[in-house]
């Protein structure tokens, strides 16, 4: 179990990764954690992601009004506000604009073809939540019906939400759709898709399932 400042710390840690990585610029983006009382660590707004110190993160309630913190919160807190809502399992939140998955997003395109083995096992499918302007309610209603099976949403005209029990699997998880989307970018220059057999598909949705029940008994600390 991390401590509060521990917590700081990494959403620090992996707000500089997020901004090195090209995953973000300016003050893109937003990182959060849910902590053990229930409540939310999240970034402000209007920061770089870069060059944000472990005091200028916000702490706010399950429904994401301030508790603590000097600067004012995120923007975008109702968006990780609904998936700690519904998601149980989820300890943390990343959302960014990569190019080249924000590119998908902004063509109306999800990332959904099973084009890679691995993606399959990791992320299953990227959806695309239809647009709705950043940071109002509208936004995260258009996420809810999506959240429940996805651990990565494409958000349309905007960018990319991810979660994961942890924010090293959240952030990596950021990570692995924009590779994919890089990926998937490369087929449409080749002009030529060729993507997996239902078969094939079936068989790595066992894999995933298996290491997704693996990830989450190691998460708990049953292992
Ligand atoms: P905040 O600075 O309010 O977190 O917003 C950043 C962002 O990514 C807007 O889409």
């Amino acid at each position: 179990m991390k401590t509060e400042q521990q917590h700081r710390e990494e959403i620090v840690r992996f707000g500089k990764l997020l901004h090195q990585t090209g995953l973000v610029a300016a003050t893109d983006g937003n990182l959060s954690v849910r902590l053990e009382d229930g409540n939310i660590l999240c970034t402000p707004t209007l920061m770089s992601k870069g060059l944000l110190e472990p005091q200028d993160l916000v702490i706010v309630d399950q429904r994401g009004n301030k508790v603590s913190g000097a600067r004012d919160v995120s923007s975008e807190v109702n968006m990780h506000v609904v998936i700690y809502r519904s998601r149980r399992d989820v300890g943390a939140v990343v959302h960014a604009h990569p190019p080249t998955a924000t590119g998908y997003a902004a063509a109306g395109l999800a990332l959904d073809r099973a084009l890679c083995s691995e993606i399959i096992v990791t992320l299953g499918s990227v959806p695309l939540a239809s647009y709705e302007p950043p940071g109002t309610p509208e936004l995260a209603e258009a996420l809810a019906p999506l959240v429940a099976d996805h651990d990565a949403i494409l958000m349309a005209n905007h960018g990319v939400v991810t979660c994961g029990p942890d924010l090293i699997t959240a952030y990596m998880n950021m990570e692995t759709v924009e590779h994919f989307a890089k990926i998937a970018l490369v087929t449409h220059l080749l002009g030529k898709q060729q993507p997996l057999s239902d078969q094939h598909v079936d068989k790595l949705r066992e894999i995933r399932t298996k290491y997704r029940t693996q990830n989450h008994v190691v998460a708990q600390g049953k292992d």
